[in-house]
């Protein structure tokens, strides 16, 4: 039997993760083992996925918590690299695009352990993200990559990957939603209100930068409700600038806390529209249909731009007022069932070809 070890951390990994582990338990010749290393760790950042998720709890916790880029990317690997001698793994896979992807990924690799990446491809092409240097540098040492869109495929061919070593299989986020949906029904649209999340470093790190965004929006909304889900490192910033209080006093503002995974869909889906600069929420929203506003120069994942329902905006508050406006005078978006297209296999059955193909993987490979 092989080993096989998922790594997960921060927030948008989970729902990642979980199809992923699901898919595995009906492989009776992997034993699939999941790590957490703890980037994550307040109850509603962390635990409550778990929960919402049915993803039982991690094998293994590695309770790294929070530090600079470096401690915390140190902090994973010299935790990892022990559970890894000590489980001698025929497979390590990681996802998405944080510090906990990157550190576990170069562990595995400078123990000889094959490397899979899930959401692999993906390219903002602005380095000054920290992810944009964690998904160059994982995909550097990825022996599998595993492609969600299409955009994917070509920034690898791009870079040199070869073309049987790359496998577009669609969108474990998508697959953790779709049987989410499958299981919950939609909340009656009450359309009158927007979901709002902001945590990128670049617009909430800088309290100038982050009250003219939140400004904006308030302008821009007229009379709708705004719900906004605080991202821990935003609440700090806004904490710091008195901002937290100001926001919090005006009606019309929801501040809430990290919201877990079944509260979060369950609001998005009832919603007019998102405000965001979440990589994960961007294709939330374009699958379930509802009009979602990026509050960011680029994104990483354009088949949302073509073919879904996100508008990237930039952070320029007279751009964002007006594109909040416009939604916010807009019809309600349709019935979850009337809309749109979605991009090539985002169809739930992502983690499943994951899955069959990190078998073939380890079956090519242990013989050989
Ligand atoms: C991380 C990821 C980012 C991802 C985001 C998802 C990196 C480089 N960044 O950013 O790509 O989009 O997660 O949410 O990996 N904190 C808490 N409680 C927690 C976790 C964090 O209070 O459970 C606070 C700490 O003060 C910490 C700060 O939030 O210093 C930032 O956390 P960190 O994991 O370093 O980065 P994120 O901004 O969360
Ligand atoms: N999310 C959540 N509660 C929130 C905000 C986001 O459950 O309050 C979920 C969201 O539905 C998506 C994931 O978190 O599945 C995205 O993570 P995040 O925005 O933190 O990170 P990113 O995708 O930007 O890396």
């Amino acid at each position: 039997m092989s080993t096989v070890i998922s790594v997960v951390g921060a927030r948008p990994n989970f729902m990642k993760a979980a199809p992923v582990k699901h898919a595995f338990e009906r492989i009776p010749s992997v034993r699939h083992l999941l790590v957490h290393t703890g980037q994550h760790y307040d109850p509603n950042m962390s635990d409550v996925f778990f929960e919402d998720l049915g993803m039982g709890r991690p094998d293994l916790y590695l309770n790294v918590g929070s530090g600079s880029h470096a401690v915390q990317t140190a902090k994973v690997m010299v935790e990892f690299e022990r559970i890894c001698l000590e489980e001698r793994p025929a497979m390590v896979i990681v996802y998405g695009d944080v510090n906990s992807t990157l550190a576990a990924g170069v562990v595995a690799k400078k123990l000889n352990v094959p490397l899979a990446h899930v959401e692999s491809g993906l390219r903002s092409y602005d380095r000054r993200m920290p992810e944009e240097i964690n998904r160059i540098a994982t995909d550097a040492i990825t022996d599998l990559f595993f492609v969600t869109e299409e955009s994917g495929r070509r920034n690898l061919m791009h870079e040199g990957i070869r073309a049987q070593d790359i496998h577009l299989v669609g969108n474990t986020m998508i697959d953790s939603l779709a049987r989410f949906c499958a299981s919950h029904a939609a909340p009656r649209p009450d359309g009158d209100y927007f979901v709002l999340t902001l945590h990128r470093p670049s617009n909430v790190d800088d309290p100038a930068a982050l009250r003219r965004l939140l400004d904006a929006i308030d302008e821009g909304a007229g009379g709708m409700g705004i719900r906004f889900p605080v991202h821990p490192r935003t609440e700090a910033a806004m904490r710091a600038s008195g901002d937290y209080d100001r926001i919090a006093s005006n009606s019309r503002w929801r501040l809430l806390p990290p919201a877990g995974y079944s509260e979060f869909i369950q609001m998005v889906r009832a919603a007019r529209g998102v405000i965001t600069d979440s990589g994960g929420v961007q294709e939330e929203t374009t699958w379930l249909g509802i009009p979602c506003l990026t509050l960011r120069e680029s994104t990483e994942r354009p088949s949302t731009v073509e073919v879904g329902t996100n508008h990237l905006i930039g952070v320029e508050p007279l751009m964002v007022r007006d594109a909040v406006a416009r939604i916010a005078a807009s019809a309600p978006a349709g019935t979850e069932q009337e809309r749109h297209s979605v991009p090539p296999l985002w169809d739930g059955d992502a983690a499943s070809r994951i899955a069959r193909a990190v078998v073939r993987y380890l079956e090519q490979h242990t013989h050989s």
